[in-house]
């Protein structure tokens, strides 16, 4: 972990992680978020994946379809065509009507071709063949060093790691730990990305976390005053819904 390249330069702002991509500006994980936060300036573009009921991954944070798009159902039980018939972009605003719920392959195709790097965030419990067919895409795009993943799921985490050691690894977590430390050895994790409610009730783990080479990014931010906070804290990056924003922040004296 001594090499661990998220970790933020002394002087250096900390890195600016497009939530859902630029989700207060655009319908959140889509092509158009990502390029809406790519061209903000964001260091890292955030996205949920999840399978479809015929086994593709695909973008979308909840676990149906009902809030983000025009139809309804789990997930899991529609298949990647029947997803990807939907309107995803009407719901935000009638400008974006026709965007579409990408397969992670489209998010993948749109970074290789437009850049950017991106924080997938393994959404839900995943078996090891569905991280597999993860690992596998990013493979086939050779974006091995583009792509940062995170999860919730410690599981994913395991297989992710035995699957794909290149791969750097960030455990999500609501509440902290009793030891944020050992659990990130434990996983051989490069990052420790608490809430912003969790880390309050112990900022100090920063300061622990960084002892033992591992990062700390913090979700979801979107006011300067807890900005200026984890500033000062010495958090490594901050995923924000307001991606220009935090940028416009970070760039004033
Ligand atoms: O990136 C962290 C954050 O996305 C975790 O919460 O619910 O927005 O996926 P959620
Ligand atoms: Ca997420």
């Amino acid at each position: 972990l001594s090499d661990n390249g998220y970790l933020r330069p002394p002087g250096a702002a900390p890195t600016v992680i497009a939530h859902r991509g630029a989700s207060s500006a655009a319908p959140e994980n889509t092509i158009v978020a990502n390029e809406v936060a790519r061209r903000a300036g964001a260091d890292l573009l955030e996205i949920d994946v999840q399978p479809s009921a015929d086994g593709v991954p695909v973008v979308i944070h909840d676990s149906t379809v009902d809030r983000t798009t025009d139809g309804s159902g789990a997930v899991r039980k529609l298949t990647a065509a029947q997803i990807g018939a939907l309107d995803a972009g009407s719901w935000f605003a009638p400008s974006f009507a026709g965007e579409e719920v990408p397969t992670f392959e489209a998010v993948l195709e749109d970074l290789r071709a437009r850049g950017g790097d991106l924080l997938l965030e393994i959404k839900g419990a995943h078996s090891r063949e569905e991280v597999a067919t993860l690992v596998e895409l990013i493979r086939a795009y050779g974006l091995t060093d583009r792509v940062f993943v995170q999860s919730f799921e410690v599981a994913a985490l395991q297989y992710t790691r035995e699957l794909a050691p290149e791969l750097p690894l960030g455990l999500l977590r609501s509440t902290l730990d009793a030891d944020p430390v050992a659990i990130s050895r434990q996983l051989g994790l490069s990052a420790y990305n608490p809430s912003d409610a969790a880390l309050a009730t112990r900022p100090d783990v920063v300061d622990a976390l960084h002892a033992a080479g591992v990062a700390v990014m913090v979700w979801t931010v979107d006011s300067p005053a807890r900005w200026e906070a984890l500033d000062a804290a010495g958090v490594d990056g901050i995923i924000t819904n307001r991606p220009a924003e935090l940028v416009g922040w970070n760039a004033a004296p």
